[in-house]
């Protein structure tokens, strides 16, 4: 668990909790932040409070719980407990803003557990309870720990309000894969309070983290490459750059410096990140070119188009009646251009297979001459969420099991550091 360090000032959040069985959850999550150190202003739906009661919240936060948008100066009055004393803080609500001031002295609002239907609120921007009108008019970050069912969750509908949120820059935890309340299996439950206690942290006191990647330079690819045919057509893959992007934010929060050559993605990139967008993979390698000098750590997680046509047209082709054909030409391995440098960077790419994945990893770690290549299969990996690795170097094979994309790029950084350490400060053995 990450200590508290006194000189760190108290973080505020609101916790807004919905309409689900792991709203049960959010009680131990209080107590957790809480104790983390962190000021917590629970508020709940209408729906939450059949599933756990406001006054659980208030005992375990100290504070009375926000629930009414109609009802003015209905708690936040900061009489405070022991722990959150310093914190006090009184919102004026007489004017019936609550709305509008609960957000302004909040470094983030958490909503744990998020149901599919809040969800679809917050993508569409709806404001109809006091929770959803809080977060349509804040100003601080959102962070959204999804719990549904996991018909709910993979339902085209609630994906597609999940990719509305990641590219509003909403911060998505979880959900986890797993046992349901309902007897089903799958994911959709609300990861488990002591990993979103610590993500929040990780998020609100980045400072407490250790800073495993300070003074390290991480240049990683992202996304797709595109290739033109002619003016509207072209040659790409159905990359979303979420791996990419997760790895980009995780290298962050451990102190690296971070460029992020990326292909056309709906991402917004991590706060903090050099973003150099790129189209081709010819842009992609020259991009990398510039800015592979002083960069210690090269992750490829980008799925380069592996052709691009001989020949482009500027213009649209036009139809004809006759068979057409396209010439591609290979692309060149910006990986293997990386890897092979006089003085490379320590070198990691990624291969996505749809089939004998373990086999075809082993060998483009062999080919590109890397330390490192993580495997995971294209069907379930692409696009995705959640994925699972297989980290394969020269003492074999290791398995990150199936999570989100945030929480498995975390592990493989710290493998990458431990490995990196390992190769560079080899255990001398005594004869
Ligand atoms: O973006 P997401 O939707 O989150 O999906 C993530 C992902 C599935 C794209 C990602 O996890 C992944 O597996 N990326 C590698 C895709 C791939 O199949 O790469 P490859 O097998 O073609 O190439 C192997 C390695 O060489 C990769 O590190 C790639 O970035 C690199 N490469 C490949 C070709 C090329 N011309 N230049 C390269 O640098």
């Amino acid at each position: 668990m990450i200590q508290v360090l006194r000189d760190i000032p108290a973080r505020r959040i609101i916790l807004g909790i919905t309409g689900g069985i792991a709203a049960y959850k959010a009680a131990e999550l209080t107590r957790l932040l809480i104790k983390q150190g962190t000021h917590v202003q629970v508020a709940m739906t209408e729906a939450a409070c059949h599933f756990i009661t406001p006054t659980t919240m208030q005992a375990l936060s100290g504070h009375p719980v926000l629930t009414n948008l109609w009802i003015s100066n209905q708690g936040i009055n900061n009489q405070g407990n022991g722990s959150q004393e310093s914190d006090n803080q009184s919102y004026n609500s007489d004017d019936g803003m609550l709305h509008i001031h609960a957000s302004r002295t909040t470094d983030a609002i958490v909503i744990a557990p998020a149901s599919a239907d809040f969800i679809a609120k917050l993508a569409h921007g709806l404001a109809d309870d006091l929770l959803s009108t809080l977060c349509l008019a804040r100003n601080c970050p959102l962070i959204v720990a999804p719990a549904m069912n996991r018909q709910m969750w993979e339902n085209t509908a609630t994906q597609r309000n999940i990719q509305q949120l990641i590219s509003d820059g909403v911060i998505l935890l979880g959900p986890d894969s797993g046992s349901q309340a309902c007897g089903e299996e799958g994911m959709g439950r609300m990861q488990e309070a002591a990993h979103l206690a610590r993500d929040i942290q990780a998020f609100l006191q980045p400072k407490l983290l250790p800073k495993l990647l300070t003074d390290t330079h991480i240049l990683l690819t992202a996304g797709p490459t595109y290739e033109a045919i002619d003016a509207v057509r072209g040659i790409t893959n159905r990359s979303s750059g979420k791996m990419g992007y997760a790895v980009a934010q995780a290298a962050l929060e451990l102190g690296a410096k971070v460029t992020l050559i990326s292909g056309p993605t709906a991402l917004s990139a991590p706060q903090g990140a050099k973003l150099i967008q790129v189209t081709s993979a010819a842009d992609m390698l020259q991009a990398v070119q510039q800015q592979v000098a002083d960069a210690d750590i090269f992750i490829g997680v980008a799925a380069v188009a592996d052709y691009r046509a001989t020949q482009t047209s500027t213009q649209k082709i036009k139809k004809g009646a006759t068979k057409l054909s396209l010439d591609l030409l290979p692309n060149p391995d910006i990986l293997g251009y990386v890897a092979s440098l006089p003085k490379p960077p320590f070198c990691v790419g990624f291969a996505a297979e749809s089939h004998d994945l373990i086999k075809h990893a082993h060998e483009k770690r062999l080919i590109k001459n890397i330390p490192l290549i993580v495997a995971n299969l294209a069907q379930q990996a692409i696009g995705a969420d959640d994925n699972e690795l297989i980290l394969i170097d020269h003492a074999g094979e290791h398995v990150l099991p199936r999570a989100d994309k945030l929480t498995l790029a975390r592990d493989l950084l710290k493998h990458i550091v431990a490995l990196r350490h390992s190769l560079t400060h080899p255990i001398k053995v005594r004869a």
